[in-house]
C-alpha cells in the first residue's frame, strides 16, 4: 500500500496532510509512504523530518507513481495524479459543490475521490472530521487577527495611568468556530456575548461563561436540521433577528461571524446600515467571506474600512495557522485510514455509512447522493 502526501497547489495554501508523526504511525500499519520534496516546508516541516519519519521523499510524479492513496489538503488537479494505480483513493477537501468539474474529471479519470468535508457528523467520526479541527483553530485566529488590527486592549487594564476597560467582543455563529472565538476573546480578558439559530447553544455560550443574546419570541427558534446543521430561518425570525443584532451590535468592538449554512451562501449577518451604527475603531472578522460573507461590504484578505469600522476576513484561516493545522488535519486522516484499516490485507476498507456519505467518484461515475439530481 504506497501513500503519497503531495506539496499543496493551491495559491495560498500552506497545510500539508500529513506530518512525520503521521507517516510513523501509518508507516507502522504497514504503508509506504512517499511525501513530495518541500511538501511541508510552509508548515515548518522540513524534507529531512519527514525522511527521518520514514518517508520517501521525491518529485510529484515519482511520489504519485503507483500509489494506491493520494492524502492532500485541498485535492490536487486530476493532472498531477498521472501514474497512480487505476482507482486510487484521493482523500482530501474537494469542495464538490464549488467545483463540479474537478469531480467530473476525478471520475473520468477512474478515481476514488473521497471527500473529507463530507464526513458524516456522527460521535465515531469525529475523530476524523476535517472541519471541525480546522473550524476550531480558524475560531481562535479570528479573534487573534482582529485583536491585532483593533487599536485597543482586550482586559480591563488598572494602571498608574488611569483603567482601560475591557473590550466588548459579539460572536455570530456558535459552532465549532464560535464557540473557540468565545473560549479565546474570555481568554483574553474580553467581555463577551453571542448569538445563533440554534437553540441548543445557549447553554455552551453561557458554560463558557459569555452572555446569550437570542430571538425569544418568535416561532421556529429551534433552527437545526440534520447533523446538528443549521436551517433557514423564516422571515420573521430573520426580522426580529436583524432588530435585536442591530440593538447589539451599536455597542459591540470587536465582532466575529461565523454563520454558514451547508450547500448555500453564508448568511447575511451584518448590513453597512448596522455597520455605520458601530464605535469608530471597531473591528469585524467575518469567517464566512470565502462562502459569499456574513457582513456587507467584506472582501476576503483585506482589510475595507466602513464607517471608521475595519471588516475583514481570510479566504482560508486555518493556512494562517499552517503548523497546527496540518498536525491536526493529518491526524484527522490517519484517524480516518486507521479506523478501517484491514491488518491483514494491509489496506482500509470502508464501511457502507462513511463511504456513502464521502465517496465522490468510483469506477468512472458520480457516485454521490448529494450530487446527484
Ligand atoms: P457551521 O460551520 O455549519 O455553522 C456555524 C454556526 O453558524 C452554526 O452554529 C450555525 O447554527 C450558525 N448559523 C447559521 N445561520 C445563522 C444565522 N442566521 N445566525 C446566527 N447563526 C447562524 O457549524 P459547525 O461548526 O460545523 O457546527 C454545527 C454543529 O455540528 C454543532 O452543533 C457542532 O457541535 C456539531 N458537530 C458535530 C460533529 C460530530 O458529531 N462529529 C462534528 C462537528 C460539529
Amino acid at each position: 500500500m504506497r501513500i503519497a502526501v503531495l506539496k499543496e497547489q493551491a495559491a495560498g495554501e500552506t497545510r500539508v496532510a500529513a506530518t512525520p508523526e503521521t507517516v510513523k504511525k501509518l508507516s507502522a500499519l504497514g504503508a509506504t509512504l512517499a511525501v513530495e520534496t518541500g511538501a511541508g516546508e510552509s508548515a515548518a516541516i522540513s524534507d529531512d523530518a519527514f525522511r527521518d519519519a520514514g518517508a520517501e521523499l521525491g518529485s510529484a510524479a515519482a511520489v504519485v507513481k503507483d500509489a494506491d492513496i493520494v492524502m492532500g489538503v485541498q485535492a490536487p488537479d486530476v493532472s498531477a495524479l498521472a501514474g497512480a494505480k487505476k482507482g486510487a483513493w484521493v482523500a482530501a477537501v474537494f469542495d464538490p459543490f464549488g467545483q463540479a468539474d474537478r469531480v467530473k474529471a476525478y471520475a473520468d479519470a477512474g478515481y476514488e475521490a473521497l471527500a473529507m468535508e463530507f464526513m458524516p457528523r456522527i460521535t465515531r467520526a469525529q475523530s476524523m472530521d476535517v472541519l471541525s479541527s480546522q473550524s476550531n483553530l480558524s475560531g481562535y485566529k479570528a479573534v487573534i487577527s482582529a485583536g491585532d488590527v483593533y487599536g485597543r486592549a482586550f482586559p480591563m487594564m488598572m494602571t498608574a495611568a488611569g483603567t482601560i476597560s475591557a473590550a466588548k467582543v459579539f460572536v455570530m455563529g456558535v459552532g465549532v468556530a464560535g464557540l473557540q472565538a468565545i473560549a479565546t476573546a474570555k481568554r483574553l480578558g474580553a467581555q463577551v456575548s453571542a448569538t445563533d439559530v440554534r437553540s441548543a447553544t445557549k447553554e455552551q455560550i453561557m458554560s463558557l461563561g459569555a452572555k446569550p443574546v437570542f430571538v425569544e419570541s418568535v416561532e421556529g427558534i429551534e433552527g437545526e436540521g440534520s447533523g446538528g446543521y443549521a436551517t433557514e430561518m423564516s422571515e420573521e425570525y430573520q426580522k426580529a433577528q436583524a432588530e435585536l443584532v442591530s440593538a447589539h451590535i451599536a455597542k459591540q468592538d470587536i465582532v466575529i461571524t461565523t454563520a454558514l449554512i451547508p450547500g448555500r451562501a453564508a448568511p447575511r449577518l451584518i448590513s453597512d446600515a448596522q455597520i455605520a451604527t458601530m464605535r469608530q475603531g471597531s473591528v469585524i472578522f467575518d469567517l464566512a467571506v470565502a462562502q459569499g460573507g456574513n457582513v456587507e461590504g467584506s472582501v476576503a484578505d483585506q482589510i475595507v474600512e466602513k464607517h471608521g469600522v475595519k471588516i475583514m476576513g481570510y479566504s482560508n484561516t486555518p493556512a494562517h495557522l499552517a503548523a497546527d493545522a496540518s498536525a491536526l488535519f493529518a491526524r484527522n486522516l490517519f484517524n480516518f485510514l486507521n479506523a478501517f484499516w484491514d491488518a491483514e490485507r494491509k489496506a482500509p476498507e470502508l464501511d457502507e455509512e462513511i463511504g456513502d456519505a464521502i465517496r465522490l467518484t468510483k469506477d468512472g461515475a458520480i457516485v454521490n447522493e448529494r450530487l446527484k439530481g
